[in-house]
């Protein structure tokens, strides 16, 4: 096999698109409606400048952090996704690559493999839910997490009702059984190198979801699963404050996009915040979780963790997120992109890219230690942050 390594994240990406099949690479990079938002997280740090300096440059930082309670060699972890047909390995690889990186991930309730294997492979996971389905499934769905070992739960918000992808929504089958398999063959049979992991396994691509049944309930596909969440009425802050204290450990509220949310996440028990807007995924044209970040730390202080995701591609994105005030950041895309070409081995090296790119922004800058950085080590264009909420 060729050098498996990559430069970038852009090359993991580019490597992905030949291997994986159209559909699954195309379910991965979409965002809703026109894909304003989805383009906007990643044109947004683009704006965003880094005033180096030249003389004095710092042999870098330690990176060290805490996360949600938990030691990370960088301020850096894994968003949960529901990861769809990209690797056999699926969260399994993911969690033994944040292990042997030293960072903590999330698990999604959509992930395809089960809590209690994911946390075998890294102890540092944080279990992320949805509010679907009556309150006892979630209440099961959480003492599984924690019996499990989970170390803290993350409750996702801001997953959109809208559908209508403008670019076309690939066709995903629930499960991939041989008459599907002919069905797609046209799509899968133009990448062997994807097939023949899954022919490694003796398997093919399903999209169960085996952390979202509970009593004993069969293992439902995504869509099944989906609609459950689809038909569940979304909840009030009461009904988060009600989750929080049943969890009564570290509790993210994932999704915020303005402070007088982040402040009622807080008032409901959230130790931590992501500003996010779902990798694009909430309606389209909410703004780009780094345009709003600043206006969430203003608004709660230090009184939770507050950290983003959306659009995280390189080390000087992390910086910049952290010079405007979040403790450390989540990746989406960029690690999937890598789990689609190696695995285990692909997702370290995304995590590898992202520190060095960290380090070196570090030096650039002449910062000997992230607490140093403050907004002034960032050209802000002047209309860049919306109004206030
Ligand atoms: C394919 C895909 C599946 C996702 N599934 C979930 C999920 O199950 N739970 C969740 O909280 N967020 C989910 N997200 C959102 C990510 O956790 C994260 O917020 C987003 O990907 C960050 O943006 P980025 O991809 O630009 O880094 C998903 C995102 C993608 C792209």
């Amino acid at each position: 096999m060729a050098n498996p390594w990559f430069e970038s994240v852009a090359v993991a990406r580019a490597r992905a698109k030949k291997r994986l099949p159209r559909s699954v690479y195309s379910a991965i990079v979409a965002g809703a409606e026109a894909g304003v938002s989805a383009s906007e997280n990643i044109s947004a740090f683009d704006q965003l400048g880094l005033r180096p300096i030249t003389a004095g440059q710092t042999t870098g930082a330690p990176l060290d952090t805490t996360i949600m309670g938990q030691a990370s060699s960088m301020p850096v972890m894994i968003s949960p996704t529901g990861v769809q047909a990209v690797h056999p390995d699926g969260e399994v690889a993911v969690a033994r690559a944040t292990a042997a990186r030293g960072v903590p991930m999330g698990l999604s309730s959509f992930g395809s493999k089960p809590i209690e294997d994911v946390v075998a492979a890294n102890p540092q996971t944080f279990f992320q839910i949805y509010w679907a389905d009556d309150r006892d499934s979630m209440s099961a769905r959480m003492e599984r997490a924690k019996a499990a070992g989970a170390v803290g739960l993350i409750v996702t918000l801001d997953w959109s009702f809208s559908h209508g992808r403008d670019w076309g929504s690939p066709s995903i089958p629930e499960k991939i059984d041989f008459k599907v398999a002919l069905e797609h063959a046209p799509d899968v049979l133009t990448r062997p190198r994807w097939l023949l992991s899954w022919a490694k396994q003796r398997r093919l691509p399903d999209l169960g979801v085996p952390n979202f049944p509970t009593g004993g309930a069969p293992v439902p596909g995504f869509f099944e699963a989906y609609g459950a969440w689809m038909g569940t009425p979304p909840p009030t802050w009461d009904d988060i404050a009600g989750l929080a204290s049943e969890w009564n450990g570290p509790f993210m509220v994932k999704g915020i996009g303005r402070g007088d949310e982040a402040k009622r996440a807080v008032d409901a028990g959230a130790t931590a915040i992501s500003v996010s807007n779902h990798g694009g995924n909430n309606i389209d044209s909410s703004p780009a979780p780094i345009r709003v970040l600043p206006e969430v730390v203003a608004a709660v202080g230090d009184q939770c963790q507050v950290m983003m995701d959306g659009g995280i591609r390189r080390g000087s994105d992390v910086v910049k997120a952290l010079a405007l005030g979040a403790e450390a950041v989540m990746l989406g895309r960029a690690y999937l992109w890598g789990l689609a070409v190696n695995g285990q081995g692909g997702v370290e090296n995304v995590l590898d890219v992202i520190r060095g790119g960290i380090d070196a922004t570090m030096r650039g800058l002449g910062k000997s230690s992230l607490d140093e950085l403050s907004p002034d080590d960032v050209v802000i264009p002047h209309d860049f942050f919306p109004p206030a909420t």
